[in-house]
């Protein structure tokens, strides 16, 4: 086990007490509001980095290909999915690929359809490429949340939808969908002519009892999918990580590969790649570590819920390091909740509006973080809420 207890000192801008306040109106709350983490990377890429910086030497170099074939490894060995190295597209992050692939693949004011609560910057990264957003709200059922397939067939027919933009596992509410979830949500796609675009950044933080199933791992997909991976939410590389399309399809690798190499958006940093192919190649450890940890953190969220604070629901998650926090019982307003949250328990979550209209109510919490930070931060809510 790795120090995952350490926590640096940083500028970083979950700190940062200018976002603090912008974001959260707040800038002395304890931190756990951004999808990034607090502990120190695996040891191999630190080293990977400290090997790269005494070498001293920054001219043109291409690392990319190994790159791509350490994911193509990574993939076989703990999903059993084939990848051909030669069809990913390297951009610098998921959300430049999916920026990239918008535009490849769709035309200006075709509807994008998205699951609410869903990661915010999905709005936006659709918005901001003048597509239309199609949200198709998650609902429960079951006692956890699920995709309303009547809803989204509904909008299917009357809509111009070109692309499903699907979060696997989601964030926020921490699903990881099951086999027979996305097999009718690929069938509908079919139906339907719609490219499902998959957003598997989270894929590798997945707990015991879930499987993690990519859209490339269904047979009958090859016509529509490009799926996208990082390591940056694996790996804790936020700040030096890659975004990583793929497709099986060469009409679409050729669009979006055009479009990405016309905007020289494929030239990433050697440091980055030297950094991410120490992750795949020599990470493993570390990230079966960390999903211990986290899973043990969300056993003893759920039990200090049940027991302590059971005006607080929670859904427990599949997946992500993210949980997804339902205040609704305490009927109050969203500005009175903000006001509990961060002024009376100086605790700073993301807001729950910010993921979906329907949810002022709930916060999102990373809890990538020391078990003692995420024990101290459930305390200072308790005892805000015991006033
Ligand atoms: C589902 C999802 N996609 C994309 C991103 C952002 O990825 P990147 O920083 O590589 O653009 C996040 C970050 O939280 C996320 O949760």
């Amino acid at each position: 086990m790795f120090d995952l207890e350490h926590n640096v000192e940083n500028y970083f801008v979950k700190n940062n007490p200018k976002y603090l306040k912008m974001v959260l109106g707040a800038d002395d709350v304890m931190p756990l509001w951004i999808a990034d983490m607090d502990f120190k990377v695996a040891p191999p890429i630190t080293e990977a980095l400290q090997d790269i910086v005494a070498r001293g030497v920054y001219a043109y170099e291409d690392i990319s290909p190994q790159v791509k074939q350490a994911i193509a490894d990574w993939n076989l060995e703990r999903h059993d999915l084939q990848m051909k190295p030669a069809n990913f597209i390297q951009v610098n992050g998921v959300l430049t690929a999916i920026a990239v692939i918008l535009r490849a693949l769709t035309e200006e004011g075709d509807g994008i359809m998205v699951q609410t609560p869903v990661y915010h910057q999905f709005f936006q990264v659709i918005k901001t490429a003048n597509r239309t957003i199609i949200d198709s709200p998650l609902k429960i059922e079951n006692g956890h949340y699920a995709f309303d397939f009547d809803d989204m067939e509904r909008q299917l027919k009357s809509g111009n939808t070109k692309v499903i933009l699907l979060c696997n596992p989601h964030n926020p509410v921490g699903r990881v969908w099951n086999r027979e979830e996305l097999q009718k949500l690929i069938h509908l796609a079919n139906q339907y002519n719609v490219i499902i675009v998959s957003d598997e950044v989270h894929s590798e933080i997945v707990f015991s009892n879930s499987k993690f199933h990519s859209i490339l791992s269904f047979e009958e997909t090859e016509k529509h999918i490009a799926v996208l991976g990082s390591p940056a939410k694996t790996f804790g590389m936020q700040s030096i990580a890659n975004g990583y399309i793929y497709t099986n399809n060469t009409t679409q690798f050729k669009q979006i590969n055009s479009l990405a190499t016309s905007m020289y958006l494929h030239q990433g940093g050697a440091l980055s790649a030297y950094a991410i192919l120490a992750a795949y190649t020599k990470g493993h450890t570390w990230v079966n570590d960390l999903v211990v940890y986290l899973e043990q953190t969300v056993n003893w969220i759920e039990e200090f819920l049940n027991t302590e604070l059971p005006q607080v629901k929670m859904i427990r998650p599949e997946g992500t390091y993210q949980i997804w926090l339902d205040f609704s019982a305490l009927d109050i307003s969203e500005t009175e909740l903000k006001d509990l949250v961060f002024n009376k328990a100086k605790v700073g979550l993301a807001l729950g509006s910010t993921f979906g209209s329907d949810y002022q109510l709930f916060m999102r919490m990373n809890i990538a973080s020391p078990f003692v930070k995420i024990q101290r931060a459930f305390r200072q809510l308790k005892a805000a809420m015991d006033g």
